[in-house]
């Protein structure tokens, strides 16, 4: 019996020899050492300015606004064919918040050039003043 278990215990161990060197050369190549750009993770490039704008459309005036015809001249960011709100904002304070209100009703034109707001003769004062305060509410 004894002749026999010796190599039998050798064939075991090259067998299990031969099978974790295999199995390590086979785990080897798997490596995938590209971590060159890991330094660049996407995160940095999402601008914050989709966050800051997400919250404040719930202002109760953007509401006014985005149910109203005004963003089909206005952007809050960009011009159109009206001012951008942004800037807007920056050139009027609370207390211009009266007359720019009377001015979404009645329309006009001049401030900004030529071309005129529409009037929005069924708004309501208190409504379009809502809208103004959000309006100033971009000021950066
Ligand atoms: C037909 C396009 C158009 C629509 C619709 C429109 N606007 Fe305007 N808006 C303009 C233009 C053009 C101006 C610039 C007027 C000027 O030069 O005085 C302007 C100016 C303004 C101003 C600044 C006014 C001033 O005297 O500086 C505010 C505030 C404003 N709009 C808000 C609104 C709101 C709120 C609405 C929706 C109820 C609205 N707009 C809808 C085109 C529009």
């Amino acid at each position: 019996m004894k002749a026999l278990v010796i190599p039998t215990a050798m064939i075991l161990i090259w067998v299990l020899i031969s099978m974790s060197c295999s199995g390590k050369n086979e785990t080897t190549p798997i490596p995938i050492p590209e971590p060159s750009t890991g330094q660049q993770a996407p995160q940095p490039v999402v601008t914050p300015e989709p966050v800051a704008i997400t919250p404040v459309s719930d202002d109760p005036g953007f509401k006014l606004i985005e149910g109203a015809d005004c963003l089909a001249c206005h952007k809050i960011d960009a011009k159109v064919i009206g001012p951008s709100y942004q800037d807007v904002a920056a050139k009027y304070t609370e207390s211009d918040i009266d007359q720019l209100a009377q001015k979404i009703i009645e329309g006009g034109k001049g401030n900004w050039g030529d071309i005129p707001m529409t009037p929005h003769e069924g708004l309501s004062k208190d409504n379009a003043k809502q809208m103004v305060k959000y309006i100033l509410s971009l000021k950066k």
